[in-house]
Order: C-alpha cells, then structure tokens, then sequence
C-alpha cells in the first residue's frame, strides 16, 4: 500500500489587538496611503504582554484538532515553524506539546523563517511517505510584534502577529501531491534579526525590502512552474493560490504568473500583514472555513523568506 499525506484539519489564532496604519502613522514618518498601496496592509494584529508563539501555537492547534475530530493523543509528531520562538531552546514544539500534554512522540522547530510551514509541511510529508508517523502537527506561530523596531518605517509596518495550525494523517490517496523546498545563504545579510548573545546589534528585524522583493518575485515565478512541471499538471489545473503574504504586489505578480485571477487567489495581508510562517496556514483555514476551498480542490501553497529560504506545497484537498 502506497501511503501520502492527507489534510485532516485546519486552525488559526488571531490576537484580539488590532493596529491600523493610522496608529503606526502617529509614530513614524509614514501614511496609510503609502502602506496600502506599497504593500496591501491595512491593519494587522498585536499579541498581548502575556502572548507568546507556544501560547498563539496551542490556540491553533487546538483549533485544528478539533476541526480534524481528534485528541491530542492522536499526534505521534509535532513541528513548529517559527522565527519568534518562546526561548532560543528548548523549542516551541516541545513547549506546545507540554501545552497540549502530548506524551511521547518527538517534537521540534523548524527555522525557515517566513517558509516555516512550508518547510514543515514538507518533512511531516516524508515522514508520512516513510511510514514513520501517522498524525503530524504542523503549525506556523509568529509574534513578530516582538522583534521589529517600531521607530523603522521600512520595516515596523509590515509585520503582524498570529499561528496557523494543519493536521495531517495517512491515506492511500495522494492528498499532499509533493512539496519542494530549497535555500541560498548566500543572501543571508538580505533579511536577519541578530541573536542578542553576539555583538552589538540591536535584537531587531532588518531588512533590505526592494532586494528581497526582486528575488521573491523571480524565484516565486520559477517555482510555481517547477511544482507544476513535477506533477504533470497545467496552470488550468490550480484551483486557489495560497501564499505567503508579505506584499500583494508579490502576490499578485505570482497570480499573473499562474493565470489565475485574484478572486482565486486566498488573501489575507490587508487585515494580517505579514504574519511569517503563521500565514500560509492561517489563509489555509480561512478559506476551507469560509467555504472557498472544497474536497478535491488542488491547492497551491508557496513562500519565500529569510535565508533565503523558499518552497511550494500542492494539496489535492
Ligand atoms: O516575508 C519575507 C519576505 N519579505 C518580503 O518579501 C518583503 C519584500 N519587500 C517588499 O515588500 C517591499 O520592498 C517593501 C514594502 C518593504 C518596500 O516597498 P518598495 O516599493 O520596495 O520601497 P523601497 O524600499 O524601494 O522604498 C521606496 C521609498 C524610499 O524613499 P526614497 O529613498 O525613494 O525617498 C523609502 O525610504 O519609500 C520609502 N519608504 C516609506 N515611505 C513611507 C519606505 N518605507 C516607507 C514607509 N512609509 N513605511
């Protein structure tokens, strides 16, 4: 018997705070018409003091739980994309698995930066493939909020905060149709934020956006069409656009690419913003809950972040 992963569920969590760009606005030099037109944002979600990415991962996790019908007990693997862990270690998925009270089964983080799920999504398919679990938690949780410069304009109105949760198990038919992730450090000054414990570097996201944007674009582009190329299928046989949201203008450059128009296209940066590794999964549950994504539509995820690190995922969901 041929074994694939299969989508059982979905999750996200939002926190309640919302910031608008007027808010930012009062602060730096900047205007909502510049934000939304440059980026697509309009307002994105701030954790609470109390918040961390375990606590926003639990509420995901849960979420997606119950949306697949089972207990906690029924995950065998847990794997956290996050660039905003709890501590430098142990990981997030550990904490999140005391959270959940899961007893024996591994659980790790995934640095991928902003491909975080994807990446995670791609090593709980081999996993599955392999016959070496059976119930594996992917979850994307970012408090971003934590690590920006608010006094950076090219930076502190880009971000939000949030977790995305799937659940997947077996099947004998191909939900997961196959993931491809891939990496070149040879950009890694591009987009960072430093570890405190060396030198003296403020612990803040920096980036240089209009590189990031020329290489996202290009590389988003190649990959959409290797992803289709490895599965024998067409532009016409997509069925929705799941991206990572860092900037509509990517996201609709990519849309263009594939032929597909915006309205199937699952977009969620205007109210978000760029919620890293949370953002794939948080469109994900959105538009299965809303009704918008169906059983047997084919799906396609992709992201590219810090690194860089980038990658696709397509679903037969
Ligand atoms: O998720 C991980 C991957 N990240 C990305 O994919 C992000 C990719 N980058 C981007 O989305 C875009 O590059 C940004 C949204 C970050 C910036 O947009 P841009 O069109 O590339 O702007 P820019 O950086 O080239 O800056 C254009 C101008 C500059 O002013 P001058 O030098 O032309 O006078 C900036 O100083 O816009 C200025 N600027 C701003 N103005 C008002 C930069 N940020 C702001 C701001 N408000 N918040």
């Amino acid at each position: 018997m041929r074994r694939y992963a299969t989508l059982l569920g979905t999750g996200g969590y939002l926190p309640e705070t919302i910031l608008t760009n007027a808010q930012i606005a009062e602060t730096v030099d900047t205007s909502d018409a510049w934000i939304v037109e440059r980026t697509g944002i309009r307002t994105r979600r701030i954790a609470a003091p109390h918040e961390t990415a375990s606590s926003m991962a639990e509420r995901a996790a849960r979420d997606a739980l119950q949306a697949a019908g089972l207990e906690p007990e029924a995950i065998d693997l847990i794997i956290v994309g996050t660039g905003t862990p709890d501590r430098l270690f142990p990981s997030t998925a550990c904490l999140l698995q005391q959270r959940l009270a899961i007893r024996q089964c591994a659980a790790f983080d995934v640095q991928a930066a902003c491909s975080g799920f994807i990446f995670a999504l791609s090593i709980a398919d081999q996993y599955i493939r392999a016959g070496s679990a059976r119930c594996v938690l992917v979850v994307g949780s970012e408090l971003n909020s934590r690590i920006i410069d608010w006094s950076d304009r090219s930076t502190c109105v880009l971000f939000g905060d949030g977790a995305g949760a799937a659940v997947l198990g077996v099947a004998e038919e191909p939900g997961l149709l196959s993931t491809h992730i891939q990496s070149d450090g040879q950009y890694h000054d591009l987009l960072y934020v430093p570890n405190p414990a060396h030198g003296n570097e403020p612990p803040f996201l920096k980036m240089e956006g209009h590189e990031v944007f020329k290489v996202a674009v290009n590389t988003l582009g190649r990959i959409v069409d290797e992803t289709l190329a490895a599965n024998a299928l067409t532009q016409a046989d997509i069925d929705w656009l799941v991206p990572h949201q860092a900037n509509i203008r990517i996201i609709s450059a990519t849309a263009k690419k594939l032929g597909l128009p915006m309205e199937r296209v699952v977009v969620t940066i205007e109210n978000q913003g760029n919620t890293s590794a949370a953002s794939i999964p948080l469109a994900l549950n959105e538009a299965i809950r809303d009704g918008r994504i169906q059983r047997g539509h084919t799906v396609l995820m992709e992201a590219f972040g810090a690194g860089f690190a980038w990658g696709s995922a397509l679903l037969r969901y």
